[in-house]
């Protein structure tokens, strides 16, 4: 058995990993140790506990009764990496937890100094957010996020909308992941005044909603506009009613755009030919 000194013998995992009951934890765990210098038989990770239950060998028989079935080795031992998943999570597995390296006709050596503990969270509350003011006929585009523990099943997400949906994941630092659902759909007017709703489902079926803030959609209105015949321009307003907006509250609406922009233009939902000074009727 060789003199072994820190660093080239470590583990590296996180101190703590959130999760809740019913849903799958993985803890991060790399380590290094120092290669012997003649040929292994083989590498065994094993994790257990402080009074050296095993929660995880390869060998099933040897892995304590409550944890059988539940504990798998997701990281590639031959790459250093000791990554262990629990799947389903119990309230009774908070560890602390602590990894073993064997190095078949080497050695073997437990990492007492370094312990990683499950807290117990209660499930997230997911994220949404969308921008609330839209134009008729523009792409909305609203993101539900959520963090979670379990990368191999992350949780499902329902809109109260259709649209077409995207799903990103991305690995945050402290054994949690960060899940996103991204939903595009074009604006109408049924959803004027709606809120979009998100629902995640996580793994052991716990759910959770949130509702975003109300959407505002407005409604490009074009006029053509003659103040002095024959000079006839072209004026949009946003507006947030269905109806054109009435002579006189014409001039209290922002006018938004007198440039002629086609995007805009074309996008338009409602045309009115009018005349400022004598129009007979603005409603549609
Ligand atoms: C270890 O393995 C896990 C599970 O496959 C993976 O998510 C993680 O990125 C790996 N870590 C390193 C440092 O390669």
């Amino acid at each position: 058995m060789g003199v072994f000194k820190w660093p080239l013998f470590f583990v590296f995992l996180w101190f703590k990993v959130q999760g809740f009951d019913g849903s799958c934890v993985v803890i991060p765990c790399s380590y290094n140790y120092p290669e012997p210098g003649k040929q292994i038989t083989g590498r065994t990770g094993i994790w257990h506990t402080k009074t050296n239950d095993v929660i995880y060998h390869k060998d099933n028989n040897q892995i304590k009764q409550e944890f059988k079935g539940r504990t798998e080795l997701v990281g590639d031992i031959t790459q250093k990496n000791c990554s262990l998943k629990i799947n389903p999570l119990r309230q009774s597995d908070r560890g602390p937890f602590y990894f073993r390296i064997e190095l078949g006709g080497y050695n073997q050596y437990s990492y007492r100094n370094n312990e990683v503990s499950i807290t117990f969270i209660s499930a997230p509350q997911p994220t949404v957010s969308v921008k609330e003011e839209v134009v008729e006929g523009q792409t909305v585009s609203a993101s539900c996020s959520v963090s979670h523990s379990c990368p191999s099943s992350p949780p499902e997400f329902t809109w109260t909308h259709s649209g077409e949906k995207r799903f990103q994941s991305q690995q945050l630092t402290d054994g949690q992941w960060k899940a996103t659902s991204v939903l595009t759909f074009k604006a109408t007017k049924a959803d004027h005044n709606k809120r979009l709703s998100c629902t995640v489902r996580y793994k052991g079926g716990l759910m959770r909603e949130q509702a975003s803030n109300v959407l505002k959609v407005k409604c490009n209105v074009c006029a053509l506009w003659s103040p002095v015949l024959p000079a006839w321009s072209i004026l949009c307003f946003l507006t947030e009613s269905y109806q054109a907006p009435r002579q006189r509250d014409m001039a209290l609406i922002p006018l938004r755009l007198c440039t002629l922009n086609l995007d805009l233009l074309s996008s338009s939902s409602v045309w009115q030919t009018t005349r400022w000074a004598k129009s007979a009727s603005h409603s549609l």
